[in-house]
């Protein structure tokens, strides 16, 4: 678990990444969570008419939904006059990001400064689920509506490929993607940019089966147990362990790779780990992400609160968030696991990649 007194500016690239060059990044808050900040312990919404459930949906089906698209934009126009340093600015929000994956904390209790990284291993799913988790309740909370969700970008279906349109425009829309990738081409799972950038993009029908069925592998045929979906076992005191689960590697990263400015040499934004959430479809991409583990663990039997992992030092690591409330909040890997305890759901779609075994 990080502790939060460390924070210091890191590089903007970890050990494996596919990037050529690196330079230094700060993503630490100008006044810092320092002295003694007030932490409570995470608590479960209330299951009451107080907490009703958020249903998130697919990003591709809401591009008529002028009421919905009214209210995220003006949440995330919200977000973006706070003022830099505010818990929930977008700038803020941003850099949770580059704070938790480059690096920035060092981990309580380790002997050494041994930074703090959630990429590449089991803190990877429950880390993004509380990440969504409170920029969700942020962004309902400065509209006034308690019931706000965001959308997933359901890029495991045909229709649902591109990057969705509402991500095109007003507050939603990033100027740093890869301008060969916008709508309407399908992404790209199977992307890696040095095989992929010198070579003509396959015929959208052939990407989609290509995706498809690399969507089978990954949540089925190679996810067959917790290790290999989740991820390796980041300990306390390791400085990294280097094992991605399958979907981590794809769609995770060749999605964020596909959606990022090929053109600057770290792939801004979406590309590279310290700019990825200043990307609005971040949050959709990883909304997705977040739906696909629950999907893993219903096809695995996983059922509520029963863990991948019967490990306390899995289930007892944490992370800290700032809450709609803007109060630090302490969470542990174990208040991540039932999603249905967390007051969201999402819509269901047709799973077409079940059928898909290459
Ligand atoms: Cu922490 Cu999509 O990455």
């Amino acid at each position: 678990s990080p502790n939060l007194s460390t924070c210091h500016p890191t590089s903007s690239q970890i050990p494996d990444s596919p990037h050529k060059t690196s330079h230094e990044v700060n993503c630490c808050p100008a006044s810092p969570d320092s002295g003694e900040p007030i932490i409570r312990d995470f608590q479960f919404p209330s299951p009451s008419s107080a907490s009703p459930v958020r249903i998130r949906r697919p990003a591709h089906r809401l591009a008529l939904d002028t009421e919905y698209l009214a209210k995220y934009n003006k949440a995330v126009a919200i977000m973006k006059r706070l003022p830099p340093d505010h818990p929930h600015s977008w700038h803020r929000q941003s850099q949770i990001h580059c704070i938790y994956c480059n690096g920035a904390y060092y981990q309580a209790g380790a002997a050494a400064d041994v930074p703090f990284m959630i990429h590449e291993s089991w803190l990877f799913f429950p880390f993004h689920r509380f990440y969504v988790y409170f920029h969700e309740r942020i962004l309902g909370k400065l509209i006034g509506d308690d019931t706000f969700a965001l959308p997933y970008w359901n890029y495991d279906s045909p229709d649902g490929m591109p990057i969705p349109d509402i991500y095109m425009k007003g507050e939603l829309h990033d100027m740093k993607r890869a301008t060969r990738h916008l709508p309407p081409a399908p992404v790209a799972i199977d992307y890696t940019p040095d095989k992929l950038d010198l070579v003509d993009e396959p015929p959208a029908a052939e990407q989609t089966a290509t995706n498809l069925a690399l969507l089978y592998q990954h949540m089925v045929s190679g996810a067959s147990k917790p290790e290999l979906f989740m991820g390796c076992k980041l300990r306390p005191g390791d400085g990294a362990c280097s094992g991605m689960g399958t979907v981590e590697a794809a769609p995770h990263n060749s999605v964020h790779l596909w959606v990022g400015n090929a053109s600057t040499p770290e792939y801004e934004d979406m590309g590279t780990l310290y700019a990825a959430a200043r990307d609005p479809v971040f949050f959709a991409h990883h909304a997705n992400l977040d739906r696909l583990w629950a999907v893993w663990r219903r096809l695995r039997g996983y059922h509520g609160s029963r863990p991948e992992f019967d490990d306390p030092q899995w289930l007892d690591s944490h992370f800290y968030f700032h809450d709609e409330n803007a109060d630090l909040v302490r969470v542990r890997v174990r208040d991540a696991i039932d999603m249905d305890r967390l007051g969201y759901a999402y819509e269901e779609v047709d799973l077409p990649w079940l059928d898909a075994r290459p």
